[in-house]
């Protein structure tokens, strides 16, 4: 009797990576989720302008995040997870004109635009380590756009409701080219736990990516401090 559980042991597969994300991250996840930025935000009793300094962090952040792994397109691990269906950054130009009008990028280069600290840490970081490190990329690829494909939906709802904010100023919570999130999620998670990877890579990846929510929440903490600062 006992010698089938010894050999299940043995043979016994390991957790998926996806699944091993989910479940590395959760905590994480939920901190982020449950910041004062993000709850306040959520909860109806911040204002238009509080979503559009969220817009334009976001910018900052996917144009590091994007231009890194425009650098890696051709890598036989992260390469197949590179889809241009994802790209945030035109979008995000999108809702900038609409928001700040047609002279944003001078606004944002001369700080009438305002960057929080920790969106230069978090944007330097990338640059940086996007350069050296596949395993930092991809994890910082799935908590950004794996998220804007599930809570970032949620969020675009509820800004709507509460703000009263024109599709036209949402850009980046939309992802025309990707009719239904669910199955692309799927196929992603699949990507995630067929490509091989070593274990040693995987480690890498699971730190990785709890340390990106890390530098995510970091952001909401330096937003929720710029409103309070300011008001
Ligand atoms: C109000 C804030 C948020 C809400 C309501 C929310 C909600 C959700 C929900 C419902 C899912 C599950 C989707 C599914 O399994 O198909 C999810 C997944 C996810 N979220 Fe969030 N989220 C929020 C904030 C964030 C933030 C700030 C990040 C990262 C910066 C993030 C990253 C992720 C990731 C990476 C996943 C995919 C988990 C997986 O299936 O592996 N979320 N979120």
């Amino acid at each position: 009797m006992s010698a089938p559980a010894v050999e299940s042991v043995l043979t016994e597969t390991p957790a998926a990576l996806s699944q091993e994300l989910k479940s590395h991250t959760a905590a994480a996840h939920m901190a982020a989720e449950d910041s004062t930025f993000v709850a306040d935000l959520m909860g109806g009793t911040l204002d238009a302008a509080a979503l559009v300094s969220l817009l334009d962090q976001s910018l900052v952040i996917y144009r590091a995040l994007e231009t890194a792994l425009a650098a890696h397109t051709g890598h036989p691990q992260l390469g197949p997870f590179i889809d241009s269906k994802l790209a945030r950054v035109a979008a995000l130009e999108a809702d900038m004109a609409h928001h700040h009008g047609a002279d944003w990028e001078a606004q944002l280069a001369d700080g009438r635009i305002v960057i929080v600290p920790a969106t230069l840490a978090y944007a330097e970081a990338l640059a940086a380590m996007g350069r050296e490190s596949i395993e930092f990329l991809l994890a910082h690829h799935y908590v950004r756009y794996m998220g804007d494909l599930s809570g970032g939906l949620i969020i675009a709802r509820m800004v709507q409701r509460h703000y009263g904010i024109a599709d036209e100023g949402l850009n980046f919570y939309a992802f025309p080219e990707i009719e239904k999130p669910k199955p692309y999620k799927d196929g992603y998670r699949e990507l995630l736990d067929t490509t091989k990877f070593s274990r040693a890579q995987k480690d890498a990846i699971l730190d990785f990516a709890a340390e990106s929510f890390e530098l995510n929440r970091a952001v909401f903490v330096d937003l929720d401090a710029a409103r309070k600062a300011a008001a």
